[in-house]
């Protein structure tokens, strides 16, 4: 079936003719991957063109990111093959498969003080890191929804990695997102950033924050998941189309005794109950150490470990 081909990386290679490539700029699409996760009937009627032709031309654009019919053993070579992002603690590699997946969305979730954000710096280092080392050799995003970033801590991660922490601040792309819209709207435009700027992760610390303060109450649940579900998406769709593995952090009372069943469901903030990807449980324990605990993924097997949270990063436990 499809063949793994060079990716487009503009509108033009698509070989679409000047006059056609700067309509859809106009029009708001200026990636192949616009096009490809744009609605045909919507863009029919910007352009003023009929459906048909704009569908073909989203297909050209779909096609030309590989996201066609592939075989089942396609689509196994692509996933074995994709890089991942070592998070700093072999354990918590381990557990996760070899550490946080390209095109794959990753939520770790706790109680306050579980290690989500601590994870978000390190990881946010350590994608910068060489493939040989556990990185990606490209740039993170980190999307700050509650102002716990701290550049302090990433001069010291990446010291403590021997590498020059100047350059590693200078590849992450911080922004702080002040409002449940402002957070989607940053998605929106990471579109046109990602490529441009060799991005390989993004982060969202904290993706529940916001909404949770926007819409309190159970009145509000329904409108608050409903939105909260749309960001979700656009995040998933961001990992799928633009090979970043995608962070997301969520804050979640602890409830020890329901450990071992899904802990989100006790305590009624399911709010990200059955999305796409990889979702990791943060428990306090003695001390600097962690449990992590992965749940409901597809294709990870139900299983904890221990990690630690050290003046130096992420790390194994002593
Ligand atoms: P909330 O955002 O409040 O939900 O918590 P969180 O899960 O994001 O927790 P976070 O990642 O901020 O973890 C905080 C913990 O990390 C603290 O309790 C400290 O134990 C540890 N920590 C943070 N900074 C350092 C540091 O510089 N050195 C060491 N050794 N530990 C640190
Ligand atoms: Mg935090």
């Amino acid at each position: 079936m499809s063949e793994q081909r060079k990716r487009p990386s503009s509108l033009e290679e698509l070989g679409f003719s000047s006059t056609i490539v700067k309509k859809l700029r106009d029009a708001g699409v200026t990636t192949v991957e616009a096009l490809a996760i744009a609605n045909a009937s919507e863009l029919s009627q910007i352009l003023g063109m009929p459906i048909t032709t704009v569908q073909r031309m989203i297909n050209t654009a779909r096609n030309a990111l590989n996201l066609g019919f592939k075989t089942a053993l396609e689509l196994k070579k692509e996933r074995v093959s994709l890089p991942k992002i070592t998070t700093g603690s072999r354990n918590l590699d381990n557990l996760l498969g070899g550490g946080v997946e390209v095109k794959n969305m990753t939520e770790f979730f706790g109680e306050f003080g579980s290690g989500k954000t601590q994870i978000c710096h390190q990881l946010s280092v350590n994608v910068q890191l060489p493939p040989e080392k556990g990185g990606l050799g490209k740039k993170a995003v980190y999307i700050d929804t509650e102002g716990t970033f701290r550049w302090e801590r990433i001069e010291a991660m990446a010291r403590a990695l021997g590498l020059d922490p100047d350059k590693v601040m200078e590849d992450i792309l911080y922004v702080r997102a002040v409002s449940s819209d402002h957070q989607m709207a940053i998605v929106e435009e990471l579109h046109n950033i990602i490529a441009k700027e060799n991005i390989g992760l993004v982060i969202v610390d904290s993706v529940t924050g916001h909404f949770r303060a926007e819409y309190p109450g159970r009145e509000n649940l329904a409108a608050r998941q409903q939105k909260l579900n749309k960001h979700l998406h656009q995040l998933a769709s961001l990992a799928e189309l633009f090979n970043v593995a995608v962070v997301i952090t969520n804050q979640v009372m602890a409830r020890p005794d329901v450990f071992y069943g899904d802990p989100t469901m006790a305590v009624g903030g399911h709010v990200l109950y059955h999305t796409p990807g990889v979702r990791v449980y943060l428990k306090k324990s003695r001390g600097s150490r962690r449990i992590a605990r992965i749940v409901d993924a597809p294709h990870l097997p139900e299983s904890e470990t221990v990690f630690a949270i050290t003046d130096e990063g992420i790390r194994d436990p002593e």
